[in-house]
């Protein structure tokens, strides 16, 4: 065990306890009308290194749906089924500096086809992009995916939350109807967008997150049977993308107090990586105005600046 290493397991819970406060300049997500369930002062952090050490502290037990998290894997399995050819003809590379759910850029460039994979309409169109003959056969592949990387086989979606996003998602709706309309959605709208609520409905907690972020962290190799999981050049597209957006129009602040690839959900997850080293899942249902959670990103800023892990 490094030194660092016995630092980060016995000052967790201190840094934990000192960025929980910051729970309570956030709000939980109710626009997914189940989400608003979910415990505001909540705050849980498990970190894992290659050598099967777990650090933890706070609710990291806490289960939480992935959200936009997903997204950063429903990219890797596209790639892996499609190419980058396949991908980047139906989605940029690009951040926007809107809001995630935004319909603006759309109609603002040609051809109208979504900036990058990690917002919403760029996840929607990812989610087309998934190999299956149905959306059931589809969900099914992601899942048997997910489950690989976070080492678990139980993972599986939240099926209330799956309803009451499907029931009320009415922004992604015309999000997806326009894509079709630009010729970038080649499937029936209905059928991909099963596809994404299924996905961001996927429920994890922080340790499953930390392990798929070790991969993510280990170039897409798995850490314990050596095996790759993701082909290398893939990972470095999906760490790219978490770089330059993927805490939404936060992503510039958060490279620069934070400085490591990550992705958040509104459900208050952040998947984080320090590359080479550990694979970080926290959650904070509280959320800033941005979408990404407001103590969630004060621990991580806390650590970042106490190990010095910023890749810059
Ligand atoms: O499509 C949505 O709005 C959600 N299923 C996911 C959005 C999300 O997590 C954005 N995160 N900050």
């Amino acid at each position: 065990m490094t030194t660092e290493w016995n630092q980060l397991v016995e000052g967790l819970p201190r840094w934990l306890e000192a960025s929980r406060a910051y729970t309570a300049q956030g709000s939980v997500a109710a626009y997914i009308p189940e989400l608003a369930h979910a415990p505001a002062g909540a705050l849980g952090i498990t970190i894992m290194d290659g050598a099967s050490g777990v650090a933890r502290a706070g609710e990291a037990d806490l289960p939480f749906t992935l959200q936009s998290i997903s997204k950063v894997f429903t990219l890797l399995l596209a790639l892996m089924d499609n190419g980058e050819d396949g991908v980047f003809a139906k989605v940029g590379m690009e951040p926007t500096g809107d809001n995630f759910n935004s319909m603006l850029k759309l109609e603002l460039v040609d051809p109208g086809i979504p900036f990058n994979p990690l917002i919403n309409a760029g996840a929607i169109a990812i989610s087309s992009l998934i190999h299956g003959a149905t959306p059931a056969e589809k969900t099914e592949r992601i899942l048997a995916f997910f489950r690989e990387l976070a080492g678990d086989h139980s993972l599986a979606c939240n099926e209330d939350v799956y309803r009451s996003e499907t029931q009320t998602a009415h922004r992604n709706r015309s999000l997806a109807y326009f894509l079709k309309a630009n010729g970038v959605l080649d499937a029936d709208v209905e059928e991909v967008l099963e596809v994404y609520f299924k996905h961001c409905s996927i429920e994890a907690n922080c340790r499953q997150l930390a392990r798929m972020a070790l991969v993510l962290a280990h170039d897409g190799t798995d850490p314990e049977s050596g095996r790759e999981l993701v082909p290398r050049r893939y990972v470095r597209i999906a760490k790219s993308f978490m770089i330059t957006c993927g805490m939404y129009n936060e992503s510039g602040a958060f490279a620069i107090r934070v400085g490591l690839p990550a992705k958040s959900g509104v459900s208050g997850g952040i998947l984080a990586l320090v590359p080479g080293r550990y694979g970080i899942g926290v959650v904070g249902p509280a959320l800033n105005a941005k979408g990404n959670s407001t103590a969630g990103v004060h621990l991580l800023q806390t650590l970042s600046a106490e190990f010095d892990w910023s890749i810059f």
